[in-house]
């Protein structure tokens, strides 16, 4: 937690802090193209990757065994101004009918928890938008992705083109 919370602000000092004043509300698009946009892991190592195939580029994590119950990607922190904001993406889930994916903001209001339907399983790329209101004068904001794979082979969840958008949905 202390860990995440100093790599928060080290990202946001080295990219944002520079603009003075109130900065100007921003839309972050991550297509997973170019890198994870600071997408993380709170262990050693990311259980995410980014793969490319006939969907384009995007980020995936997968059971390959009974170990792999459940992955978390982080995202970025990012700066904002709006006290209203959308969190667009598309996802995929597929296997059994225990997989399923949530998102929560970090730091926020905790009881703001989005979860998958299971009526999203195995259909596809699926687009979703979220509206994510912050606490009174919060500033940043991070999501934390997680897939509760269940550890059955064949369970995979997959998130692109993560955008947040300084409005409401
Ligand atoms: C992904 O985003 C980059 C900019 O961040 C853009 O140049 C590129 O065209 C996008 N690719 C796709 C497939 O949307
Ligand atoms: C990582 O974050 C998830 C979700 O917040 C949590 O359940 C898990 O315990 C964390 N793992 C570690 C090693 O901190």
């Amino acid at each position: 937690m202390k860990l995440l919370v100093v790599v928060c602000v080290l990202a946001v000092a080295s990219t944002e802090m520079v603009m003075k004043g109130y900065p100007k509300p921003m839309t972050y698009i991550c297509n997973f193209s170019d890198d994870l946009c600071g997408f993380h892991s709170n262990i050693t190592k990311l259980e995410w990757t980014a793969v490319s195939d006939k969907d384009g580029r995007y980020l995936k994590t997968e059971a390959k065994g009974d170990l792999d119950k459940s992955a978390v990607a982080i995202s970025r922190c990012y700066s904002v101004t709006n006290h209203y904001l959308c969190l667009a993406f598309r996802y995929s889930i597929t296997g059994s009918s225990d997989n399923k994916m949530t998102i929560q903001q970090k730091g926020g209001d905790k009881s703001q928890v989005w979860s998958s339907a299971t009526s999203s399983l195995n259909k596809g790329w699926i687009e979703e938008k979220i509206a994510v209101s912050l606490l009174p004068l919060q500033r940043k904001t991070q999501f934390v992705f997680t897939a509760f794979l269940g550890g059955k082979p064949g369970n995979s969840v997959s998130i692109d083109d993560v955008t947040l958008i300084p409005s409401t949905c």
